[in-house]
């Protein structure tokens, strides 16, 4: 499968998980996020290493957008990191978590949405099918690890020993 329907899945996944968590009880809600963190945390670093990194070394100044997106995307990943670990330190069934939950989901929404509809036709037209399906090996190689159970340095290493084959 190529790295953007690989990609794809997670996002429905994501999403998925964000309604379970916004419906459920607030004494389920904290073990609800504590598999979806893990999840978030790893889509966001292997989007950027298999991914917006190498695209955005490809286009070079040929395509404004693919190249500024690799630090906009760290940058929004960045800014996650410091919601995630704001519910951190909240007690799930504090009534604050599920407010500081609610700015993740709208903030990854927005985020989601930018990536399918503006950044990934671009990247599709840049890269071809040939490489997306290369640059999907190692996605799926950490997916498969993490849903193994893997931590996510353990599925993220994984994946970059894929990668080395790959490119
Ligand atoms: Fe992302
Ligand atoms: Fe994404």
């Amino acid at each position: 499968m190529d790295a953007l329907e690989e990609l794809r899945q997670m996002h429905i996944q994501a999403k998925e998980a964000f309604h379970r968590i916004e419906g459920a009880p607030p004494d389920q809600r904290a073990g609800l996020w504590a598999k979806l963190r893990p999840e978030l945390e790893l889509h966001e670093k292997i989007e950027e290493q298999f991914v917006y990194d190498p695209v955005a070394r490809d286009v070079g100044p040929r395509d404004e957008t693919l190249k500024a997106w690799d630090g906009e995307h760290e940058q929004q990943a960045q800014e996650a990191d410091g919601i995630i670990a704001r519910i951190g330190e909240l007690d799930a069934k504090d009534g604050r978590w599920i407010t500081e939950f609610e700015t993740l989901v709208t903030m990854m929404d927005r985020h989601i949405a930018h990536e399918e509809q503006d950044i990934w036709p671009k990247i599709r037209q840049e890269w071809g099918e040939d490489k997306l399906e290369r640059a999907g090996r190692p996605v799926s190689v950490a997916k498969a690890a993490a849903m193994g159970g893997a931590s996510v340095s353990e599925a993220f290493g994984r994946a970059m020993e894929t990668a080395k084959d790959a490119f």
